[in-house]
């Protein structure tokens, strides 16, 4: 299945390279910087876990700042990103 995660902070990186496991994973964000260090295999948030995964050559994952690259073809579409919420209702 071809997916597609917006936002690659910890909840939409970790979740793309569990997926990417299984699945072809284009990943995009507007942090050309995040972008660059995840194609280096560098993972932008300290975490062990999604360090190692980023070792293993057999994730089907790439990451883009393109949004065309990211969402053509996509079938599922997971976004990640932050979330502006009224703090009234905590
Ligand atoms: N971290 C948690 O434990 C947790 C738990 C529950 C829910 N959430 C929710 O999950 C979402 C993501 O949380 P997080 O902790 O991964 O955030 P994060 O701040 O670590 O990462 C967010 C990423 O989204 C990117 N981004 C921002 N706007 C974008 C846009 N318009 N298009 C593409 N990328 C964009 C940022 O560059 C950043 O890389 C939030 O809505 C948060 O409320 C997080």
């Amino acid at each position: 299945m071809k997916i597609t995660v917006v936002g690659l902070g910890y909840v939409g990186l970790s979740n793309a390279l569990i997926l990417a496991q299984q699945h072809c994973v284009t990943a995009f964000d507007l942090d050309e910087n995040r972008i660059h260090q995840l194609n280096q295999k560098i993972s932008p948030i300290q975490d062990k876990d999604i360090s190692l995964f980023l070792e293993n050559d057999k994730l089907h994952f790439k990451a883009t700042s393109n949004k065309i690259d990211s969402y053509i073809n996509a079938e599922v579409i997971l976004i990640a990103t932050p979330t502006n919420y009224d703090t009234r209702h905590q």
